[in-house]
């Protein structure tokens, strides 16, 4: 059976204090968690050791970087590595999120570089792909997810392709409250296992994990965790007060 999930994205929020709060407060109500899903915190870099080491007392959940250097190591101020993050015991790291893309104009050679990285250091990639508003007016959102997917994941080889995670986020419903409703997210998401199925076989697809995020909260959730290709949630806003984060974890 293919791996649920529920994954924090932090995002550039929360002090030290907070984030500390924050972090000991879900380990503690995880304590008595009895459902399936695996539990994810992508924190930012710095309190990443601070998470590894909650993680590491009781394996309640695991932890994400929130992006990772496309090189290896070298004279690249202000990077972090992927080497440096294994050093860590990191398991997890976003890769290709659209405020990336975005704002530090990270293209598809660029991700392809990412994904080759963290797979080479043994971290593993939760993937993100989704589109624009225009394009989803137009309608063209399929063939702008498969060409974001057959540019950037689909020259991995099947062993390391069954690594990664995918989280499909259209941006129009990234942080705006306009969640995809249950059937929309379903429809991408049965759409992205079949060219995981096209391009190496059902048993890849079966076995891939499928994340739905965008303005999904604790309310969402449920119905949203309940259509069949949905395996679970890439959590931004909603994941930083302890209450919905839960909730949204029990929603399966
Ligand atoms: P959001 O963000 O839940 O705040 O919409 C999701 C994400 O960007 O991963």
């Amino acid at each position: 059976m293919r791996k649920k999930m529920v994954a924090g994205n932090w995002k550039m929020n929360l002090n030290f204090s907070e984030a500390e709060d924050l972090i000991k407060r879900i380990d503690i109500d995880l304590e008595n968690y009895e459902g399936e899903a695996e539990v994810v915190l992508c924190v930012p870099y710095i309190y990443l050791e601070l998470a590894l080491d909650y993680a590491y007392e009781y394996e309640r959940f695991k932890v994400g970087s929130q992006n990772l250097s496309q090189f290896e190591n070298g004279a690249y101020t202000g990077e972090i590595s992927a080497s440096m993050l294994k050093q860590m015991d990191l398991h997890y790291t976003i890769i290709g999120h659209s405020e990336r893309r975005n704002y530090f104009n990270e293209d598809n050679p660029v991700l392809i570089q990412k994904v080759l990285q963290a797979l080479k250091h043994d971290i593993k990639p939760i993937f993100c792909c989704g589109e624009p508003i225009e394009i989803r007016e137009k309608e063209e959102q399929q063939s702008y997810v498969k060409s974001q997917l057959e540019n950037t994941l689909f020259h991995l080889n099947e062993t390391d392709f069954g690594k990664v995670s995918i989280a499909y986020e259209p941006i129009w419903a990234i942080g705006t409250g306009k969640t995809a409703t249950p059937e929309q997210a379903e429809e991408m998401h049965q759409y992205i296992r079949n060219l995981i199925a096209k391009q190496y076989n059902d048993k890849v697809a079966e076995q891939c994990t499928v994340l739905y995020g965008g303005s999904c909260n604790a309310k969402n959730a449920k119905e949203l965790f309940a259509k069949p290709n949905v395996d679970g949630g890439l959590i931004g806003g909603a994941s930083l007060k302890a209450e919905d984060f839960l909730n949204i974890i029990n929603s399966f």
